[in-house]
């Protein structure tokens, strides 16, 4: 692979993706003024994420935002694929989808595909999955959702609700078509190569639009679900995509769940997350001081500069000011560190305290079967 190369599939990202390549390759639109200007018009706010280009692609938002305004409400679904602890670029979506119900006055679904990591990750057991699908719903509880408009869908423990949904849908994508989507070989399992129709049931589960905030590597699933959706009677499913969140170790690449130290679980200790932000962070600034004050840092490389970007800065003032300074060598890659450790330990003092109180909680989230 090339230095300009890059890869994006749900189950593989490499490389320094050009989103602006993707979003052609992928055929989704990038969101225009026209849209911002729409949603802020609706909600009354300008959120970050958006003005930022955290969420920089869509496919059909302008079809959503025209029916909410015209009366007919839309639903939210997105999800999780339960291969480890959930880390701070997991949230991203999520705390987006939350804002979006608080707004738009929606139910939403959240989805753990326990089955699909289980597939996919050869060491993975299924109670492991399932264990991490816990683990998962517990931040996911923690952000604030309300049970009384949020459920939480276990595949293996909805199975009954979701298959009567995906045989209709699996029915109708054949596997020339997934091969091509997904570069499937005849080594592949069976299991992935039937589990796009489960990842699309929730799609169909109110007779309502639905909308889906996800990480743009997701989409192709519901590429599929669109081009079947009309062939069993079905609107298409409407995406809102975000950027892909760097790892510790730098740019080119998402997070993964399994690189301890390339990432920052929900989970650590205020004294782990220094160790990992200060020994692993990749940096865009100077190898010595003296340079450093004289050439200043990189904020569009530095993995704790785009943190606040992408998360922790809401505050486009401070975060100017930081990028400002940095880039001049008036601050130094140990202070924007300690900037970053200090706002992810106070987030996560009170996301694990919310995190405790999820597990009295869980049960009212848990879909019914029906
Ligand atoms: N496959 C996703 C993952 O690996 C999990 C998922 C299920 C999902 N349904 C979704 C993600 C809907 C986004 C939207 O993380």
């Amino acid at each position: 692979m090339s230095a300009d190369d890059f890869i994006v599939t749900p189950w593989h990202v490499e490389g320094d993706i050009d989103y602006d390549k993707l979003v052609k390759q992928f055929g989704t639109e990038k969101i225009s003024e026209g849209i911002l200007d729409k949603i802020k018009r609706i909600t009354g706010e300008d959120h970050f994420m958006l003005r930022r280009g955290i969420f920089f692609s869509h496919r059909d938002m302008g079809r959503i935002l025209d029916d909410y305004e015209k009366g007919t409400k839309f639903f939210l679904y997105t999800g999780r694929g339960p291969s480890g602890h959930t880390h701070i670029g997991h949230l991203v979506p999520w705390v987006f989808a939350k804002w979006l119900q608080e707004k738009f006055g929606v139910n939403m679904y959240f989805q753990l595909t326990d089955d699909e990591k289980y597939f996919s990750k050869p060491n993975l057991t299924l109670e492991d999955t399932a264990k991490f699908a816990y683990e998962n719903a517990l931040d996911f509880i923690a952000l604030g959702f309300k049970p009384e408009n949020t459920k939480i869908i276990i595949n293996t423990k909805n199975i009954q609700t979701l298959y009567p949904i995906a045989a209709q849908v699996a029915k109708k994508i054949n596997f020339s078509n997934t091969k091509a989507v997904f570069g499937f070989t005849n080594e592949t399992n069976i299991g992935m190569i039937f589990y796009t129709s489960l990842q699309s049931a929730p799609c169909f589960i109110e007779d309502k639009p639905v909308l889906i905030p996800l990480g743009v590597d997701q989409d192709p699933h519901f590429r599929l679900t669109r081009d079947i959706a009309p062939k069993i009677g079905r609107q298409k499913p409407a995406l809102i995509h975000n950027i892909m969140i760097p790892g510790l170790e730098g740019p080119g690449g998402k997070m993964s769940a399994s690189d301890e130290n390339g990432t920052v679980y929900t989970t650590d200790s205020p004294g782990v997350v220094k160790k990992k932000i200060n020994k692993y962070a990749f940096s865009g600034g100077q190898p010595d001081i003296e340079q450093h004050r004289k050439i200043g840092g990189n904020p569009d490389i530095d993995v704790s500069f785009q943190y606040l970007r992408i998360f922790f800065e809401p505050d486009d003032k401070k975060l100017k000011a930081i990028h400002d300074d940095y880039k001049s060598g008036k601050m130094l890659t140990g202070e924007l560190k300690a900037i970053l450790i200090e706002k992810i330990n106070s987030f996560l003092a009170i996301h694990q305290e919310k995190r405790e109180k999820a597990k009295d909680q869980i049960e009212q989230f848990l879909f019914e079967n029906r």
